[in-house]
């Protein structure tokens, strides 16, 4: 047998020792629980107020930006260097690291945007005890020395308590001694040894925050929206892994992490970003009050005068963040809205650049399309069907023998003609490029990686070998610049025959995937660029990888085209790469259900674009659980069907014709709101808001909402209430208010009552409801891809408040370049009241378009005293046209106002 047909062999094997696994779940022994991790363990047996850290009294230096200090270990005497900075927007950042490290620390690269000083900083006042600033207008902070405690301060209370549970860990490095811990210096998972050539290394704080029930964030992870206590259980894991199967309701690691965790309650919200991108368990609980009672009597107040934080927290949320290696450096978001701290973590992380409009729309996928005849059918049956579809993807299989930036010679001989069929009809491909290398001389990326020391190395400094798809693998080292241009010259077109630059791309098995490796990654003793260790920059390789393509992509059109990429892996700022997917999930309703809290959670935590495998990844959705799963993809940001290539095939058709109408449903519902999507995205450019919101975020005092996972809101106008549950025929639906209207969008109904409704659910309905006060411009008409709709007409959809008013907002541009930052893009602020609806530019941009007004259609009019609409626009002055009300249900329609949307206009219904 040669080694390719061997290869082969194994290969198969894995798929079927995939396909074996159908019928189980995640074998919890592949991956680690806290005490078989050394530093993990060490840090959560350390008992609360145990932490020996004091700050050294005459050591403060305090400028208009910064606070400066020792601190000191006061069971070793080792001392270490803290720094307290003021950033603009209500953020403070808290660095910590060794005085003078045998060797130094590694500080996370890439994810931070430049920090722009605050200089804001101004001593208050000072007694034996503690040290005092002020920050601004409304925050303060105080320095507690011994033990070392920082308050932070707004309006007199005290919003975020650091090291004040006493758990503050610093491992200093050191020279190895007789008597150390077990596991400190070596240690063993299954047949996985560690080197750890340099000892223990870990750190850890907690950040407590007085008042507070709710915490949310640090994704990725299968489990609730709103954090659960990790007492008496596993803490949440960060650490990127492919988990085979993962279990719902758990705080395992999943493929991307994201340390950034917010804090609400109904007076505020703050949020904390702990910058290290080693594994990181993050354990939650809730205590009475944060502050001891020792640490209390030393706060003293120097805001009112007297006794403090007078009103002692009724109970607390504490979060504690402990790393394996690294420096402290965290991020301390102010807020106070929840708005203000989403905006201020993407001041520090980035925001999601618009994305190309097609990659808002339908994408198609499964493991795998066969061959370029297959992606012909198929593409072509979405048009017998007349269903739109923007995006045919090709899995690992349209490669030869899974090498990456090759074809398959005979299933796709020639990529060009099929991707050629498939831009004449509006429509893109994606094609999958993971970063592991198959390890076969002659191959020209393995060759040139191995001649130029482009892989990552093992303990020993030789090329890293893993098993991954293509059998023996290598993985490309990111760290080094000139890997990361060699990856990113990969993708231009003369480098990468049969792509086009309508050929976007998908980057999985990022975390890095390597099957034969402990917990199925990479052993953390490997070697980078610059002589760091694995164990240092796990969390980022994926996100490394992502940002390579994202700049191949943006080289080969000479930065005029907006990429696509997908990735599986991901880390804090990785949303300024691309679209992240929830993984290999299962045919299940739970799986169904969990997809809302998980891309809820990425969503608050900077990273909107976010979907799960709609029908599911492993095993086969029924008809109802497959319609259902449409229903919900379609208003979540990124909408893929994808399948394992051991299920049956199910492209929307498949079900029969009933199912076929129910998907046409779903997917039209989503192409109509499109521009309400794309608006949002930009929005989300701008602002760093996010694109899906939990309801808190509108409704910040609303308690109800805050443990609520089951709904959510499209922007701040569409409240979603997916259908998860089988057989459902009803489902609760809460209307936050008060004062509020929500619009059935189907009926019309308006919804006044504050509280849970019982909504009948057939199986054609996904209650989504517009709220009043709100403009959700959409586009009614039906066509094969998004490409083809960009200068087709508008409908505004027009819901009134209470007061009879309503505001919105449309953003158009020409969906793929980056003109619209030179200006090219237009941006419609819509407002309607006094029976007048407005059209006024927001913003400088101007763009000719064709688009025009079709339809105004206004909900919730009492009655009908209007005959006619007045119109006035510069291009065709005063016209008028029809109006036509529906006293069943109460909305009125206005009919062809045909204002061109490249112009501000009025409407007057008279
Ligand atoms: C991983 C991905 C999955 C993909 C498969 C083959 O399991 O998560 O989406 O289909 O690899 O590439």
């Amino acid at each position: 047998m040669n080694s390719d047909s061997s290869l082969k062999k194994a290969a198969l094997c894995l798929v079927l020792l995939c396909a074996a696994q159908l019928v189980t779940s995640v074998d919890q022994n592949n991956f680690k629980k806290c005490d078989q991790s050394s530093f993990c363990r060490r840090c959560r047996t350390m008992q609360p107020g145990s932490a020996p850290f004091a700050l050294v009294e005459d050591s403060f230096q305090i400028s208009t930006h910064d606070v400066k200090a020792i601190l000191l270990n006061k069971e070793n005497n080792v001392q270490f260097t803290l720094v307290l900075t003021s950033l603009r927007d209500n953020t403070l950042r808290l660095f910590i690291n060794e005085l003078s490290p045998m060797r130094p620390r590694f500080q996370v690269p890439f994810v931070l945007n430049e920090l722009e000083l605050n200089n804001n900083i101004k001593f208050h006042s000072k007694n034996p005890a503690n040290i005092s600033m002020t920050i601004g207008d409304e925050h303060a902070v105080t320095f507690t020395y011994d033990p070392f405690v920082l308050n932070v301060f707004q309006d007199e209370k005290v919003v975020i308590s650091v090291n004040s549970k006493g758990l503050m860990k610093f491992e200093h490095l050191r020279t190895k001694t007789d008597q150390e811990e077990d596991g400190a210096w070596e240690e063993s998972f299954h047949s996985h040894h560690d080197s750890k050539p340099y000892g223990p290394t870990a750190v850890a704080l907690d950040f407590s925050f007085p008042d507070v029930d709710h915490v949310y964030g640090v994704p990725e992870h299968a489990d609730s929206f709103a954090l659960r206590t990790t007492d008496g259980g596993e803490p949440y894991r960060l650490y990127n892994l492919d988990v085979f199967e993962y279990e719902l309701d758990s705080p395992m690691s999943l493929y991307a992490a994201i340390p950034f965790v917010t804090a609400h309650n109904s007076r505020h919200s703050v949020g904390v970003f702990w910058l290290n991108a080693a594994e990181t368990w993050v354990d939650v609980t809730r205590s009475r009050s944060s502050l001891t009672g020792d640490v209390m009597s030393k706060i003293v107040s120097f805001v009112s005068g007297a006794g403090g934080d007078s009103e002692a927290p009724r109970s607390s949320s504490n979060v504690r963040f402990m790393s394996e290696s690294g420096v402290i450096d965290a991020y301390l978001t102010l807020g106070p809205s929840p708005y203000d701290v989403t905006r201020q973590y993407a001041t520090l992380t980035g925001t999601a650049p618009l994305p190309p409009y097609f990659s808002l729309a339908y994408h198609q996928c499964r493991w795998n399309y066969n061959t370029q005849k297959d992606v012909q059918e198929v593409s072509t049956q979405f048009d017998t069907h007349d269903m739109p579809m923007d995006v045919m993807w090709l899995d690992i299989e349209y490669t030869d023998q899974k090498k990456y930036f090759t074809w398959d010679p005979t299933k796709f001989a020639h990529p060009n003609e099929m991707v050629n069929n498939l831009t004449s009809t509006g429509r893109k491909l994606v094609v999958i490029i993971d970063p592991h290398i198959k390890r076969d001389a002659g191959y020209f990326l393995h060759d040139d990686a191995t001649n130029n020391g482009y892989y990552v190395k093992n303990k020993d400094g030789n090329d890293f070998e893993g098993w991954c798809w293509p059998g023996s693998s290598s993985y490309l080292d990111f760290m080094n610049p000139v890997v990361r241009d060699y990856l990113a010259s990969r993708y231009s077109l003369d480098n990468f025959p049969g792509s086009s630059l309508d050929v976007h791309i998908w980057n999985d098995m990022n975390e890095p995937s390597v099957f034969n490796g402990p917990e199925v990654t990479m052993h953390k003793d490997c070697k980078h660029y610059g002589d760091v260790e694995h164990r240092e920059l796990h969390n980022i390789y994926g996100f490394t990888n992502v940002m390579a393509t994202f700049d191949g992509l943006l080289k080969r059109s000479n930065y005029q085209q907006r990429p696509f990429v997908l990735t599986r892996s991901g880390f804090a700022g990785s949303q300024r790469f691309g679209a992240i997917w929830t993984g290999d999930n299962m045919a299940e309703w739970s799986h169904l259900k969990i997809s809302l809290p998980m891309c809820l959670s990425l969503a608050i935590s900077g990273w909107s674009f976010c979907g799960a495998d709609v029908g599911g990844f492993f095993k086969n959705p029924d008809a109802e659980l497959f319609t259902r799963w449409y229903q919900t993809g379609a208003y979540l940001p990124f909408f893929r069907g994808h399948a394992h290539i051991d299920t049956r095939r199910r492209e929307p058709w498949l079900y029969g014709a009933a199912t076929t109408a129910l998907v046409r449903e779903a997917l039209r519902a989503r192409y109509a709101l499109l521009p309400h999507w794309y608006t949002l995205f930009h929005e989300h450019e701008i602002t760093g808001a996010p694109v899906i919101r939990p309801l808190w975020f509108e409704f910040p005092q609303d308690t109800n909402t805050f443990s609520m996972e089951n709904q959510f809101l499209v922007g701040n106008s569409i409240l979603v209430r997916p259908v998860t549950d089988e057989g459902a025929t009803q489902v609760s639906v809460y209307f936050p208010g008060p004062q509020e209207v929500w619009f059935d969008r189907d009926t019309y109904e308006a919804f006044t009552q504050t509280g849970t409704v019982t909504i009948a659910v057939s199986i054609s309905k996904i209650p989504t409801y517009q709220r009043g006060g709100s403009i959700v411009p959409v586009r009614e008409r039906v066509r094969r891809a998004s490409s083809l709709t960009l200068q087709d007409p508008f409908t505004l959809m027009v819901a009134l408040n209470v007061n009879g008013t309503a505001k919105g907002s449309l953003y158009l541009d020409d969906g793929q370049s980056y003109e619209y930052r030179k200006g090219e893009h237009i941006s419609l602020s819509l407002s309607f009241a006094n029976s007048v609806l407005t059209s006024r530019f927001a913003s400088k941009g101007r763009l000719p378009t064709e688009s025009w007004l079709e339809r105004v259609v206004i909900l919730g009019v009492p009655h009908n005293s209007y005959s006619k609409a007045r119109i006035q626009s510069k291009s065709l002055g005063t016209t008028f046209t029809e109006v036509s009300y529906n006293s069943g249900t109460k909305s009125l329609s206005v009919r062809k106002p045909k204002v061109n949307m490249g112009e501000e206009w009025t409407i007057s219904i008279e």
